[in-house]
């Protein structure tokens, strides 16, 4: 059903960010092949990516129980590790569903195994590249097969026995790099990855708590063929779905919202820099630790924003936070240059081109370059029906936008917001976002 929202008159409130979707898939993933007992996992992610990962999971063999929070914060689950070599062949095709990060680590997971395992998923991930994994975890030994010259899911992982590898990574992509670490846990032999720029690290946080022979050095990386020992992970709250508070919040004009339980990790965080460079009045209160990574609450007020640019080494920390940025940019004074994240034409859409559309639709004039956006800000977003291209974060944009913007603003599949953010509408309802 689609769902339009109009500007409420104010915008105030307390919202709590939900679990980390990158850390919830590693929290499930690590665990199921460590050998030393059960982990618990609270604050775990609600988004249909994450459950995704736990249905492969449970498919290959593992035991997985998951209850809701009597606090209503995520859900809490067990996960009992079956070692490094206890998956078992399932006997369905595992369903990755709309999740490249399930994909992409799951592949260095089910690559070189003794068991044949088929994986697919919906039409926007059988559509993004997959030879970024393939062709390195093939060097590595591995027998993998896939549609378009083995670089589209559906992928079949046939076995072979792996070997460590030296591998120069031509993307700054977390998801290439972990899914290179998972393999290379199991490889005969020594794993060097060097990064081009820095990407989410959480994979490594979560080796070292495993007690995993991991070493970092600058953008290199080295792994020994390790175990991991079980560990219990409170999920922090998700700075990606935080974002479009933050965004909501200083753009409306007549707005203050506190966004709690942020995870603030520096690899994550570009989003913050990227606002306060706009001038956001965004302060960080009760910065914390939890389970190994920093967090915070996030206050957020209206705001003056101005034009910015971003490119280089800012864009892998914020690259998920790019379609929801463009709904401040839109309204700041000065134009908003982006480049160098050309990786954004491979996301769940081509997000040039789908906020390019959608932008220029609500009549603001940006233009998409080959790695980036223009956009020449100073502008009202005005209304009308959009698509969200099977990307939910396009979704959630649009409903940003929505909270600004002069006319309403209808999002005809608003139901994509589910992939990582079930309850996304609902709080826009809750903060005074008007909803029919
Ligand atoms: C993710 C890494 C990013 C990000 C994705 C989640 C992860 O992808 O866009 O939403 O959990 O590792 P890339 O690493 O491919 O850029």
């Amino acid at each position: 059903m689609p769902v339009t929202i109009a500007r409420p008159r104010s915008l105030r409130g307390e919202i709590i960010a939900p679990g980390d979707k990158s850390v919830s898939h590693r929290a499930i993933m690590f665990n199921a092949l460590s050998n030393t007992g059960t982990a618990s996992i609270t604050n775990f992610s609600p988004g249909g990516d994450c459950t995704a990962t736990i249905e492969i999971m449970r498919e290959l063999g593992v035991e997985i129980t998951r209850n809701a929070d009597p606090n209503g914060r995520g859900d809490s689950l067990t996960v009992k590790g079956v070692g490094l070599n206890g998956l078992q062949e399932p006997s369905e095709i595992l369903d990755a569903g709309n999740s490249g990060t399930t994909t992409r680590l799951m592949s260095g997971i089910l690559a070189g195994r003794d068991i044949l395992t088929i994986l697919t998923g919906d039409d926007s991930l059988k559509s993004r590249p997959m030879g970024r994994v393939v062709n390195p975890l093939t060097e590595m030994g591995a027998v993998i097969s896939g549609r378009a010259g083995n670089t589209l899911a559906p992928l079949v992982f046939h076995g072979g026995s792996l070997r460590g590898s030296t591998y120069e990574m031509p993307v700054a992509s977390a998801q290439l790099k972990s899914c290179l670490l998972l393999a290379g846990l199991r490889a005969d032999g020594i794993t060097t990855l060097t990064q081009p720029a820095e990407s989410r690290d959480h994979t490594e946080r979560m080796f070292s708590a495993m007690g995993v022979n991991l070493k970092t050095s600058g953008l290199d990386l080295v792994l020994e063929p390790s175990e991991l020992n079980t560990v219990d992970v409170e999920i922090p709250g998700d700075i990606s779905s935080a974002a479009f508070w933050m965004v909501a919040g200083i753009c409306h004009p007549d707005a203050e919202l506190m966004i709690r339980n942020v995870g603030i990790n520096p690899t994550r965080a570009g989003i913050i820099t990227a606002l306060q460079m706009m001038g956001a009045n965004l302060t960080l209160i009760d910065e914390r630790v939890v389970a190994g990574e920093p967090v915070a609450d996030v206050l957020v007020k209206t705001s003056q924003l101005n034009g910015i640019e971003l490119s280089g080494d800012i864009v892998p920390l914020l690259i998920d936070e790019i379609p929801v940025i463009t709904v401040a940019a839109a309204i700041a004074e000065g134009e908003t240059v982006i480049r160098d994240a050309e990786e954004l034409r491979v996301k769940e859409s081509d997000r040039i081109h789908t906020s390019i559309t959608w932008l220029n639709g609500a009549g603001i004039d940006a233009v998409g370059t080959d790695d980036g956006m223009i956009i020449p800000g100073g502008g009202s977003i005005g209304g009308g029906q959009f698509q969200s291209s099977n990307d939910h974060r396009l979704a959630m944009s649009l409903g940003i936008a929505g909270l600004i913007s002069i006319d309403p603003i209808t999002i005809v599949d608003p139901d994509e917001a589910g992939s990582s953010y079930p309850d996304f509408w609902k709080i826009i309802q809750k903060i005074g976002g008007l909803i029919e």
